[in-house]
């Protein structure tokens, strides 16, 4: 059985101040919710504040990029030493906004993605296609490209987490439909049992991300193939985030 997650991506949003009022908030609502793992990906600068502020909780704590290499001339850059140092278990990785604005490919995804795994952190693997390459009719093609050249020479995928985050659907409000969003990860799954195999295939954890809010979780999560969300703007919520952790 693959256990739920339910993960906020919180982007460039919360100060530290704003970071607390938001975890204080969701502490309580969460606390109980036994059934699904619970994730902030958070801004490198709160990892500190936040690592202390769910200290002792049911909520993991994420980054939401970081650099392969462990020192060296990088600046702005965080390393996975750095990630180890505050206890972080999770790290998006290749997210779309970060292929998009800051030029990541396949192949950086992948090198983050190894290096991620020999620091002992759980890469969350985003992958997805823009409107352009879906009325392209290439979706499934690319979803699949970007699976395997992201964890080409992954051997052990149980720490890896993927996300499935049609570009289009990301904070605009569409989502993708319940059905369509699980054929995809259905897609992204035969994909990793082509590279690892049918027992790695059956226990990794795909999640949907892209206005995933509480008004559609249940659809979503219902679907088969759909294990999780990765969330931003309905993280931002206590109320929000919430719901979506407790939906079932
Ligand atoms: P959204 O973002 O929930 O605001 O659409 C999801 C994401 O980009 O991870």
């Amino acid at each position: 059985m693959r256990k739920p997650i339910i993960a906020g991506n919180w982007k460039m949003n919360n100060t530290p101040a704003q970071a607390k009022e938001l975890l204080e908030g969701l502490k309580p609502l969460v606390a109980d919710n036994k059934t699904t793992e619970v994730v902030v990906c958070v801004p490198a600068i709160l990892i500190a504040d936040v690592k202390k502020l769910i200290e002792g909780t049911n909520i993991h704590l994420g980054a939401e990029n970081m650099h392969w290499e462990e020192s060296g001339a990088f600046t702005g850059e965080i390393s996975p030493l750095m990630l180890n140092a505050y206890d972080v278990e999770y790290v998006i990785i290749g997210h779309s906004e970060r292929r998009q604005y800051f030029a990541e490919t396949d192949e950086t995804v992948n090198k983050k993605v190894l290096s991620a795994l020999a620091h002992g952190l759980k890469p969350i693997m985003c992958v997805g296609e823009t409107l352009e390459e879906r009325e392209a009719g290439v979706t499934d093609k690319l979803v699949a490209e970007q699976t395997e050249k992201g964890l080409a020479g992954v051997k052990d995928i149980s720490n890896v987490v993927i996300a499935y985050e049609p570009v289009w659907a990301i904070g605009t409000g569409k989502t993708a439909s319940a059905e369509e969003a699980n054929r995809v990860c259905g897609v992204i799954r035969q994909t990793v049992e082509k590279m690892l195999g049918s027992e790695a295939a059956a226990a990794i954890r795909i999640q949907y991300g892209g206005s995933m809010k509480p008004a559609n979780v249940a659809e979503l999560m219902a679907q088969p193939e759909i294990d999780g969300g990765l969330i931003g703007g309905a993280a931002l919520k206590a109320a929000d985030f919430s719901a979506l952790v407790n939906n079932q």
